[in-house]
């Protein structure tokens, strides 16, 4: 067999594998019911945002201290666009790579990111608060 057919069939074997892997893979995106503000976003900001964002400090006019501060947005005007994680300033600046990145002296893990990036992307819903 020539040479050049071989390695056509080959590389064709391999995209098909591709695509056979990526069905088994989990899904990426939580479902709605996935993502609950309280339960996933919330513990997030708490740990990582509220010391320099809430009433006695509100960096950048922006608190995140409760959820209505948060959808309310700082000085930039809304930090999320619901259904729009890619304009929402409260995702964008957490990749950004630039010294606007939030937190300014860590980075969220990816899996925080995603949770953040979802809960926008699925309308940034606020659930109603649980008991404590
Ligand atoms: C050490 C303090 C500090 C921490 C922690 C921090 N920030 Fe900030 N943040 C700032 C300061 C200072 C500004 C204002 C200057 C600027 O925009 O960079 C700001 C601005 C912002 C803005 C822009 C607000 C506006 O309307 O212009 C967003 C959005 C933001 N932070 C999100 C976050 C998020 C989300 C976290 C947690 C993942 C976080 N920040 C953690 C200090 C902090």
């Amino acid at each position: 067999m020539p040479k050049r057919i071989l390695l056509l069939l080959l590389s064709g074997m391999a995209i098909v594998n591709a695509q056979e892997s990526g069905k088994k893979a989990p899904p990426r995106k939580p479902k709605a019911e996935a993502v609950n503000y309280y339960r996933d976003i919330e513990p997030i900001l708490t740990a990582n945002c509220v010391s320099c964002h809430q009433a006695a400090m509100a960096a950048g006019g922006l608190r995140v201290d409760a959820p209505e501060n948060v959808l309310q947005g700082g000085a930039s005007g809304p930090a999320v666009i619901p259904g729009k994680a890619q304009r929402s300033l409260l995702y964008t600046r957490l990749t950004d790579t630039t010294a606007k990145r939030m937190p300014p002296a860590s980075t969220l893990t990816e899996e925080q990111l995603a949770l953040i990036r979802a809960w926008i992307n699925l309308g940034a819903k606020i659930e109603p608060a649980p008991k404590r």
